[in-house]
């Protein structure tokens, strides 16, 4: 079974036919709301919705390891997760998709692993390609299926938030090698390679980053709800063909 991870704009999945809610007991507490259970052109899905289902857990504070540990609870075949993000690389404009294939990790004083337990050994694990590569390639072909444009490739830098960041911190990412930002991706993705989950994400650039693009000044904060909107529905397009690979 698919599972899913909503984002920023994608507290519910209007295409989902929702079969079940499920509220999932972790050891590392509770997940950001239950799992819904539904289908996708008659795939079974999993969702989650990261900031919860009114959206009202900020990017700090949602537990990443309890989400995580509810979802590998299910045995899903592969994670995608939806984050909004900024664009800092210049032809990553509000509104398109990106399936980023790096990251950089700028978070701090988050719970970011499940290997902190000194009554066992220590255990590492291998990052070096931070996303799933067969998910990479899947969400690629079913964009490319979809009709719908996507960029394969670039880096993440995942910050603190919840403020965004200066126009400095953002030319400093920029030369750090950082195409995107947001601030969701981890500890997201190191605790999915974790529990060896096969994750990967599709990034959706909801506004220039700070002192890019038209947004030299500022960056119009209603705006980027109202591109995220018209952007999920792509996204959706998206998934509703991602499910013919992972839907079962
Ligand atoms: N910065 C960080 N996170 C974000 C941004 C941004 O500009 N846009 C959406 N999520």
């Amino acid at each position: 079974m698919l599972a899913i991870i909503g984002g920023s704009g994608m507290a519910q999945l209007s295409c989902l036919e929702i079969s079940r809610r499920e509220v999932i007991r972790t050891p590392y507490g509770e997940p950001s709301g239950p799992l819904t259970f539904g289908k996708i052109n008659a795939h079974d899905i999993v969702f989650l919705a990261r900031h919860g289902p009114g959206h009202t857990i900020p990017p700090h504070s949602v537990n990443y390891r309890a989400n995580l540990w509810a979802l590998n609870s299910i045995k899903p075949t592969r994670v995608v997760a939806v984050a909004a993000v900024g664009g800092i690389r210049e032809d990553l404009k509000p509104g398109m998709m990106v399936v980023p294939d790096q990251i950089i990790d700028y978070t701090y004083s988050r719970k970011f692993t499940y290997f902190d337990d000194m009554k066992q050994s220590v255990t590492h694990i291998d990052f070096t390609h931070p996303y799933n590569q067969i998910t990479r390639r899947q969400l690629l072909e079913a964009a490319q299926q979809a009709n719908e444009n996507i960029i394969d490739g670039g880096v993440y830098a995942a910050t603190q938030g919840p403020r965004l960041e200066t126009a400095a911190e953002i030319n400093r990412l920029e030369r750090d090698g950082a195409d995107m930002v947001g601030m969701t991706g981890m500890p997201e993705a190191a605790l999915a390679r974790e529990l060896e989950l096969k994750y990967a994400t599709i990034a959706v650039v909801a506004n220039y980053a700070a002192g890019r693009g038209t947004n030299k000044q500022s960056i119009p904060l209603k705006e980027i709800f109202a591109v995220l909107d018209s952007a999920m529905v792509s996204v959706r397009n998206v998934l509703q063909h991602m499910v013919n690979y992972n839907g079962d």
